[in-house]
């Protein structure tokens, strides 16, 4: 879809300090140590922030492997020194032998299939995505940027908590596939654990092999060759032509403005872009930068509403705008005040359904091509019993003294993704299948529920919640990225640090660590964080949850919502902060 809505600047801002006028100039945030040490490596010898962030894409896919790489795919938004952008497109892609109804069994879904093994699996997009990135905007040759994955993967490295804990959530499931069980596991029965040194040979050897061949070796020869092989051993239906026929896409990058900012967002297949721009300009009739400081029940109401509002398009309208079309008027601005029209300051609104945008025809809220329902009946029993609690994916940032930044969203979906380890690779494979609809009204392992817009398809590419992204000022220089990890808790936490930075004025490193809040429409209530690994001072009060309770909204807390990396300009200084949810590294210099 050529999604752009380019609004025209409103108001003023103060004026901007040229990139190449910065004392501190070139900053990384990612959720690894190792990572952003590898970013700023690569900056150092002359790379710039695409190198960067390729490097420490990789380097996360070897110390972050439950989140993200090379078996999985990623979402980049580029801001080059020259003002272009590029969005690049390197999300996985379903088989073309993939059905609408093969995660059914007797015409009951069955989301096991679409969430583990085999099955699960759509044919991984980094590799390519990363290959546009080093072509187009990149400096170092490729093979340099994997040193250092090379080099952590053959030597081990000391596996983070986060690793420990999310091998032991999936013991079980790992322990089903050999080559899992040889990497993850130290003994048939004792899970790697945190500190424990993970070595991964077989990984080490895959990476130089990328390097030195280029990604033909993925996608055209050996890796393409044993993965399709062995999926297809083990009931999957990848095969070595959908490897062949991957691309990475260059999209049209999503434009909207919010105060006299532009928002730079990804297109679909993400729904992040889309959404995050809905409610930007829901709420841009509000005095949100009051309200945040001074009223924040009516911040917090009108979030939830906006939340509730935005996530019920996505459910019906969203999905590959390869396959569907997706209205560009789902961000007109008359459609988005006729959206919040029923918005009553101290009411929760009830029943919201998604909206007819301009030019859509008026009728039932069934699907047109279908008549099925549009998901908006979730069928309970398949409810994840927390979806706000699937923590995965990984997003990272890079900007550097040229004036380029680079907001990376990396996932292979939910911890470990398949679980499927390729014998001989070392690689995970993704389940990002489970980001279709596997049917109307089936919740996702995220509770996300969608319809016909985002039915499985052969060759078709599944909603995603990433969202990079890329914020400029009025003179059209970067002042602010982010993204975050966590399923559809990425939009909603995104869209809360921006309105922090931009409305309530804080800086990238608050607003990064104030607690959130996050809302799906489906299921019908709103989840808070209450845990003090974030700015305790600023937590939201079990009084301001009675007020909201007050107003008919639903409440239940939550230890963690998302993880978000981002940076900021500030006069003459870039800043770089990870979130204080988990232990990364952010550095500026
Ligand atoms: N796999 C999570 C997402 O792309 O939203």
């Amino acid at each position: 879809m050529g999604a752009s809505c380019i609004a025209p600047f409103k108001g003023s801002i103060a004026a901007t300090v040229r990139p190449d006028k910065l004392t501190i100039n070139q900053a990384v945030a990612t959720v690894h140590p190792l990572a952003s040490q590898s970013a700023m490596r690569v900056l150092k010898a002359g790379g710039n922030a695409v190198d960067a962030a390729i490097s420490a894409a990789l380097v996360l896919g070897v110390v972050d492997g439950h989140n993200s790489g090379i078996g999985g795919g990623c979402l980049v938004l580029i801001r080059q020194a020259n003002g272009e952008i590029l969005a690049i497109d390197g999300r996985e892609t379903a088989s073309r032998h993939a059905t609408q109804n093969m995660y059914l069994r007797n015409g009951e879904p069955v989301p096991d299939l679409s969430q583990s093994g085999p099955s699960a699996c759509a044919t991984p997009g980094q590799i390519a995505a990363m290959h546009q990135m080093s072509l187009k905007a990149g400096r170092l040759p490729w093979k340099s940027l994997f040193a250092d994955s090379i080099r952590i993967a053959e030597e081990g490295h000391a596996a983070s908590r986060s690793v420990g804990r999310s091998i032991a959530a999936e013991t079980t499931e790992l322990s089903k596939y050999r080559a899992s069980r040889e990497i993850y596991f130290r003994s048939d029965t004792q899970p790697i654990r945190e500190g424990d040194i993970l070595v991964q040979r077989d990984l080490s050897n895959t990476l130089r092999q990328i390097a030195d061949q280029g990604p033909e070796w993925f996608y055209q020869g050996q890796f393409a060759k044993a993965c399709s092989e062995y999926i297809q051993s083990i009931g999957g239906i990848l095969d070595i032509e959908d490897f062949e026929h991957y691309n990475a896409l260059l999209r049209e990058p999503l434009k909207s403005s919010y105060r006299g900012h532009q928002i730079i967002g990804f297109p679909p297949p993400s729904s992040g872009g889309m959404h995050i721009a809905q409610m930007l300009t829901m709420l841009e009739r509000f005095p949100i930068a009051d309200w945040i400081t001074n009223a924040p029940e009516k911040y917090y109401h009108v979030l939830i509403e906006v939340m509730k509002r935005a996530f019920a398009d996505r459910a019906h309208w969203l999905g590959d705008s390869d396959f569907v079309d997706i209205p560009k008027s789902l961000l007109d601005s008359d459609y988005l005040a006729e959206r919040m029209s029923d918005f009553n300051l101290i009411e929760a609104s009830k029943s919201i359904q998604h909206g007819i945008p301009p030019g859509q025809p008026i009728g039932q809220r069934t699907d047109q091509s279908t008549g099925q329902n549009t998901g908006d009946s979730v069928d309970k029993r398949l409810q994840p019993e927390d979806p706000a609690d699937k923590k995965h994916t990984t997003h990272l940032t890079t900007a550097d003294l040229e004036g380029n930044w680079v907001a990376m969203t990396c996932t292979i979906n939910t911890s470990w993704g398949s679980k499927v380890t390729v014998p001989g690779t070392g690689v995970m494979l993704n389940n990002q299948m489970d980001d279709f609809a596997i049917a109307p009204g089936t919740p996702n392992a995220f509770g996300l529920v969608g319809a016909q817009a985002n039915a499985v398809g052969p060759g078709k590419r599944p909603l995603s919640s990433m969202s990079p992204t890329i914020v400029l000022d009025a003179m059209g220089e970067p002042i602010l990225t982010v993204g975050a990890a966590g399923g559809p808790k990425i939009i909603n936490a995104t869209l809360q640090v921006i309105l922090r930075v931009l409305d309530g004025k804080q800086d990238i490193a608050s607003a990064i660590a104030a607690p959130r809040i996050h809302q799906q429409w489906r299921p019908e209530k709103t989840w808070f964080e209450n845990f003090a690994g974030t700015d305790a001072s600023s937590a939201i009060p079990a009084s301001l949850i009675e007020v909201l309770e007050s107003y008919g909204h639903r409440f239940e807390s939550s230890t963690g919502l998302a993880i978000s990396q981002g940076i900021q300009r500030q006069r003459d200084r870039l800043s770089a902060t990870h979130d204080p949810r988990t232990q990364g590294l952010s550095v500026a210099e």
